[in-house]
């Protein structure tokens, strides 16, 4: 038996509509929008009457006088113009969660075809410290990571440092300017580093001269002027360090730390590729590649700027190139903000003139920014952008103040040990309500970081989650105190039913969001999921259970709903501490 309960419906559809000689890629149910009535609902009857021109009540009551001879289906009836609404039988439903219980994947499959996939999700910049700008592509990122490999897939992230933009010269140029030459550049910390950067940045916004100046340092650092290349080293391995940590709290792994200068050798290849194959021009001095405009204008490739430097555009064509030739992606998805959708349109069209992607797919998942409650991007209280440690104090500030004091906590040696504890579990339930609060929203729509709510334990936050798994946890600690084992699953009410309906929903859940590479599928289903077991945990007492067969049913269903959690909670790169403790 396949182990999603889905799929078995389905196959058993498919059975019946080759019986009948039907087309079986309608053979589909979902979830019915109308669970008062019916469990699945299958629309195909109507999608197959319009292809053959037939009466689609007809086609639907054929199907359903097959499927009603099968005693895993409680209840079939047609309704509408055509939808074939079904109820499936309880004993199909735990026969289901029993296999899921017994599996170490809970049920859940693997793709049919693994691929390999590079993930471009950091992009921090040199000298620059993360801010909130960089949460979405770190925690999507993560959370995209952790899936893809849960599926099955070959997954490989890149953090694809900014390391050698115009930045790098705004910097070196700064530190010429203050110190009369980079000599001492060795001996600068990242908080000094970022300072010449913000007024190099402040400097050349305001001066031209200072800014033309800051691109031809880029241009010849670039083009391998040795005592640049030195300092260069000096500020990207501080920068790398920094942000490494950053990067470690909020739990993002990246499995290569390759950045924008290692494109360098194969930036020269493809600049030469296109001269080659005719598809590059000189215009103005700079090396371009005109692209289509048909729907809309877009601006050329610049491959060589004029002053000589290569570009953001160049650097990332030729990742992909390194990407494809030395790591064999078949896939590369880029988890960057919208706001640089033109950028990776120009950069995907030119790899596809130069005939770079012949085999691998391209995509660009855009996110939408992190707002204030005024609707602009997030900003700190003096108008400042918010560094993303700050903003994990100011988590941590408010997870603490649900927490109670090391004093009264009972059962460690001595204080300081409490207060240890204390301390981690702040971390761990900060950072999920940091996460949970972003990866709940869609991708590509910003959302209003919920400075008052997003780290409460009640409402969709991670926090909720976290202390549901921790109440089953406690629940469980108890039944089995009480000398009460898990068991099969048998259906006494409403409750266990719908707790049972949703946990089977599993498989196609986590797929979806495999499929659509959008994790708010995952946050939507484990909130619901929290809920529908707090209402049958409200109805359904395992210690007062009439039988001691129905005690460890329910007690079953308990833990599969915390086995559930945790797998979701570890697909979104968010910790479920054993045990949460509150005021
Ligand atoms: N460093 C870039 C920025 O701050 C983001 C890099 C995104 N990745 C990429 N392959 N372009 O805008």
């Amino acid at each position: 038996m396949d182990l999603s309960l889905e799929q078995t419906i389905n196959n058993k559809l498919a059975h019946c509509f080759e019986q009948l000689g039907l087309d079986t890629r309608f053979a589909v149910v979902k979830p019915s929008d109308r669970p008062d009535l019916s469990d699945f609902q299958c629309n195909g009857a109507l999608a197959l009457a319009k292809q053959e021109h037939k009466n689609p009540r007809e086609i639907a009551s054929q199907i359903a006088a097959v499927l009603e001879q099968d005693a895993d289906f409680s209840k079939i009836s047609v309704d509408g113009p055509g939808f074939i609404n079904l109820s499936v039988s309880d004993s199909l439903i735990s026969s289901v969660l029993c296999a899921m219980a017994q599996d170490n994947r809970l049920g859940c499959s693997r793709v049919a075809n693994p691929h390999k996939i590079i993930l471009d999700s950091g992009g921090p910049n040199v000298a620059k410290a993360l801010h909130v700008g960089h949460l979405r592509s770190a925690v999507i990122g993560e959370a995209i990571r952790r899936i893809e490999k849960f599926v099955g897939n070959d997954i490989i992230s890149d953090v694809h440092f900014g390391d050698y933009g115009t930045p790098m010269g705004m910097i070196l140029g700064e530190i010429i300017r203050q110190d009369g030459d980079l000599s001492r550049t060795s001996t600068y910390n990242i908080e000094q580093i970022s300072d010449f950067y913000k007024r190099a940045n402040a400097r050349c916004k305001e001066n031209e001269a200072e800014k033309e100046e800051a691109s031809r340092i880029t241009a010849e650092l670039q083009n391998g002027n040795p005592e640049y290349y030195k300092a260069w080293q000096h500020l990207r391995q501080v920068s790398v360090d920094a942000v490494k940590k950053n990067y470690d709290v909020l739990g993002a792994h990246f499995d290569l730390w390759l950045g924008e200068s290692d494109a360098h050798q194969a930036s020269q290849e493809v600049i030469k590729m296109a001269q080659e194959q005719g598809i590059s021009e000189v215009d103005d001095g700079a090396t371009i590649i005109r692209l289509e405009e048909s729907n809309k204008p877009k601006p050329p490739v610049i491959l060589v700027k004029s002053n000589g430097g290569i570009g953001y555009q160049v650097t990332d064509i030729a990742t992909i190139k390194m990407r494809v030739d030395d790591l064999k992606a078949d896939e590369i998805i880029y988890v960057v903000d919208k706001r640089q959708s033109l950028h990776f349109e120009q950069v995907f069209e030119a790899a596809a003139k130069l005939g770079l992607v012949k085999h691998t797919k391209l995509q660009h998942i855009g996110f939408g920014t992190v707002n204030g409650s005024d609707g602009k991007p997030f900003k700190t209280r003096d108008g400042g952008v918010m560094n993303l440690e700050d903003l994990i104090t100011l988590s941590k500030d408010k997870v603490r103040e649900s927490m109670p004091e090391a004093k009264d906590l009972e059962g460690f040696a001595s204080e300081a040990e409490a207060q240890k504890y204390i301390d981690t579990l702040v971390e761990d339930i900060a950072i999920a309500a940091i996460k949970f609060q972003d990866l709940k929203n869609n991708i590509a729509s910003g959302y209003v970081f919920e400075l008052d709510d997003f780290a409460k334990f009640e409402g969709k936050t991670g926090p909720y989650i976290q202390y549901a798994i921790a109440r089953i946890n406690s629940i469980m600690r108890k039944a089995q105190a009480a000398g009460i084992q898990a068991g099969d699953i048998i259906i006494t009410n409403r409750e266990e039913r719908d707790l049972a309906l949703k946990l089977a929903q599993l498989n196609n859940v986590v797929m979806r969001t495999h499929e659509e590479k959008e994790p708010s599928i995952i946050s939507d289903y484990a909130y619901t999921l929290a809920q529908t077991f707090s209402t049958f945990y409200n109805a359904s007492s395992i210690m007062n259970a009439a039988t001691p067969a129905e005690a460890s049913s329910r007690l079953r269903l308990a833990s599969l709903t915390r086995d559930v959690l945790k797998l979701l909670l570890d697909l979104l790169g968010i910790k479920a501490p054993e045990v949460m403790l509150k005021k």
